[in-house]
């Protein structure tokens, strides 16, 4: 019992010691049989006064002093000084408020509130929202916080205490006290706390989200955080994904988050910076592309050449020129050197830029135009053969192998150091044979060839008994047709046709009758001697000297007779002018 009620009972017991005031209320036909008192007020006794025609207790002090059931009749009939007029909801007490308390809590009143629902009730001592009832809620309807569901179903009917316990509110179901098998939807949550106006995507809880958890776009990270504890929009903001980080993060991705986080980009770079549209992981080790390099990796941009990663060259590997060494070396190992003209890469053993140590094959890779390696294996030569070879040596070859020894040996199985080619026709010089041509190591006398004479054609001192000519150095050292004088001081052109002397034609030819046997007027052999001083005939002569055909007539000697006519004529012809 609070103290209000106390201070009324009280004064309720006071006021009871005196007559009623009288009502009319409980008048029926001039009596008051209608009128009602309590359970036990069985010594209660109603008057009725003719006058006023009302009914009032005869004597209040008979009210027990703990009435059970008492009656609006007899609350009227014996006020109290505070005008306690009538009986409480419990009929134990009379009560002041401002209407009677029948009505309180049948839901057929009106106009109820705080202070009569109080004055009425111990326990329904709030007034409905309505006013037309008072009812059991634990605070007064009227209240700004501390709303709990059950106080709400009392002061407003089908309504649940909001989250905060601020309102009431007309959710589906209770904010604060949500079943576990039903799912929140956004109306709700926007009824119960409009702090948290959507329902999560699990339907489980309201939250803070700026928008409807099942939307298709517009996520950001912390509405997604609201959502779907744990996830982030994706990229395209069409969703949120369980990624392990923010979508828009510039550090530490992962292929999974890269999946999560984007439609597209499905693989994380190699440094983890961002997602990358390679059609493959970037950890992987085999089917590389440049392509796919530049995406994994910002600074390792081509795939090798073998395809199983990526490196840092300056150019692609399938590049078709431009290479060097270094290039070369990181898109294939096994191939580290640019060749010559930059085309290629080739696993020589030695940097094709090199100056020594020179071999076929690494020239073959590196300078396919330049085959074979110098004979000192400084360079590499487009000679036809290798610097090598043992045959088929020519001038040409012999230069590009080895500038020193230029030419080819005459059987062109080595180079020579010749002053001049082996193969020259002029201006040999005895060590020139020597070195082109071992087996003919003398040059011949008309320095246009090599021979093998018993001693040097060249620079002979016949006088010399060990270099005087033989017939066969006379046939070496010239040609064909050539014979020694007979004491060897010289050799003699057996078949010249002038510049001959008569013992020239007697060795060449013979000395037997019809040999040409002597030499004519043109140094020719033939069959007459042309120093006879008797016995000319024309034939001899004109074999002897053409220019002097005719034997005189005496035949000491040859003439030409066509000339002195000539001569005579001539002279005719002086005369004539001179007359
Ligand atoms: C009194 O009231 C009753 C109804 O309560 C009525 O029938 C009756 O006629 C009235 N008059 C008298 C004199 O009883
Ligand atoms: C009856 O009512 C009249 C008029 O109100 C009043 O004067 C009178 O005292 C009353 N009689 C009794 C016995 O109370
Ligand atoms: C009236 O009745 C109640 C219970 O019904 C009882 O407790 C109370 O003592 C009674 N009063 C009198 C005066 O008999
Ligand atoms: C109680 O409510 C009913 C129905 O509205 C009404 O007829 C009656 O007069 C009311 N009683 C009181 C004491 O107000
Ligand atoms: C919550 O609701 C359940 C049933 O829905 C009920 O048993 C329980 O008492 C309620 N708890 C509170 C604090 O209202
Ligand atoms: C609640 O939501 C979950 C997930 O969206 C769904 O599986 C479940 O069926 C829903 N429950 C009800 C009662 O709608
Ligand atoms: C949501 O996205 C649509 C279309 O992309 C746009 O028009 C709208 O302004 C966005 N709303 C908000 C709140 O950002
Ligand atoms: C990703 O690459 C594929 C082919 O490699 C291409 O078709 C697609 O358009 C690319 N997507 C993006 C987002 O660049
Ligand atoms: C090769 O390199 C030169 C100079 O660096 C450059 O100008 C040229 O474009 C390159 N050629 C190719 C095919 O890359
Ligand atoms: C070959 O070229 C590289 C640069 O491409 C250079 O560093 C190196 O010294 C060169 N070697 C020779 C022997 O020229
Ligand atoms: C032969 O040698 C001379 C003098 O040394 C020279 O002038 C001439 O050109 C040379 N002839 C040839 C064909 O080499
Ligand atoms: C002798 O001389 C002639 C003419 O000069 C020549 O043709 C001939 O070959 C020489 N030798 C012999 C053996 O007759």
């Amino acid at each position: 019992m609070n103290f209000k009620l106390f201070i009324l009972a009280l004064s309720f017991i006071y006021q009871i010691f005196s007559q009623g005031t009288g009502i009319t209320t409980c008048v029926a036909n001039q009596s008051c049989s209608q009128c009602t008192s309590c359970t036990n007020c069985s010594d209660i006794v109603w008057q009725y006064n003719q006058s006023s025609n009302t009914c009032a207790v005869a004597d209040c002090s008979k009210i027990p002093s703990s009435p059970k059931g008492l009656t609006d009749n007899l609350c009227a009939s014996c006020p109290t000084a505070n005008g306690a007029n009538f009986a409480s909801s419990d009929g134990q007490s009379c009560v002041t408020s401002s209407q009677s308390c029948a009505n309180a809590t049948n839901g057929n009143g009106q106009n109820w509130n705080d202070i009569d629902c109080g004055k009425c009730s111990q326990t329904f001592q709030y007034a409905n929202s309505k006013g037309t009832q008072c009812v059991y809620s634990s605070q007064s309807c009227s209240s700004q916080n501390g709303w709990i569901d059950q106080d709400c179903s009392y002061c407003f009917p089908n309504t649940f205490a909001n989250s905060q316990g601020t309102l009431c509110v007309q959710s589906t179901q209770s904010c604060q006290n949500k079943s576990q098998v039903q799912n929140w939807s956004d109306s709700d949550c926007k009824l119960c706390n409009d702090q948290k106006p959507f329902a999560t995507y699990d339907g489980q809880n309201c939250c803070a989200s700026s928008q409807n958890c099942k939307s298709q776009q517009n996520w950001t990270n912390s509405d997604c955080t609201q959502c779907q504890p744990n996830t982030f929009a994706s990229y395209d903001k069409s969703k949120c994904v369980p990624s392990s980080q923010s979508c828009s993060s510039n550090t530490g991705w992962l292929d999974s988050d890269c999946q999560l986080c984007f439609a597209n980009l499905k693989y994380a770079n190699t440094q983890g910076t961002q997602c990358v549209n390679s059609s493959q992981m970037c950890s992987a080790n085999s089917n590389w592309n440049d392509n796919d390099c530049q995406l994994c990796n910002n600074s390792q941009t081509f795939a090798s050449s073998d395809k199983t990663k990526c490196v840092n060259s300056s150019q692609s590997c399938s590049s078709a020129s431009n290479w060097t060494n270094q290039n070369c070396a990181l898109c294939s190992i096994n191939t580290p050197f640019a060749t010559v003209d930059k085309k290629s890469c080739v696993g020589s053993s030695q940097t094709c830029n090199s100056t020594s140590n020179w071999i076929d094959t690494d020239c073959a890779l590196c300078n396919p135009k330049y085959p074979f390696a110098s004979l000192d294996n400084n360079s590499c030569v487009n000679s036809s053969q290798s610097c090598t070879s043992i045959f088929g040596w020519t001038d040409s070859d012999c230069k590009l192998c080895s500038p020193s020894i230029q030419f080819a040996s005459s059987d062109g199985t080595t180079c020579v150091a010749s002053s001049q080619s082996c193969q020259s026709n002029s201006n040999w010089t005895n060590s020139n044979c020597q070195i082109c041509n071992p087996s003919a190591p003398y040059a011949n006398s008309m320095k246009n060839g090599c021979a093998d004479p018993s001693v040097s054609c060249i620079g002979r001192d016949p006088t010399l008994a060990s270099q005087v000519w033989t017939d066969n150095d006379c046939l070496s050292c010239y040609q064909i047709g050539y014979r020694a004088l007979p004491d060897g001081s010289n050799c003699v052109n057996c078949l010249a046709k002038s510049g001959m002397s008569n013992s020239d034609c007697a060795l060449c030819n013979g000395t037997d009758d019809g040999d040409n046997q002597f030499a004519n007027s043109q140094g020719q052999c033939v069959a007459v001697n042309c120093q006879q001083t008797s016995g000319w005939v024309d034939t001899d002569c004109i074999v002897c000297n053409p220019k002097t055909p005719n034997a005189s007539s005496d035949g000491t000697t040859c003439l030409n007779t066509s000339f002195i006519a000539l001569l005579a004529a001539t002279l005719i012809n002086f005369l004539l002018f001179m007359i």
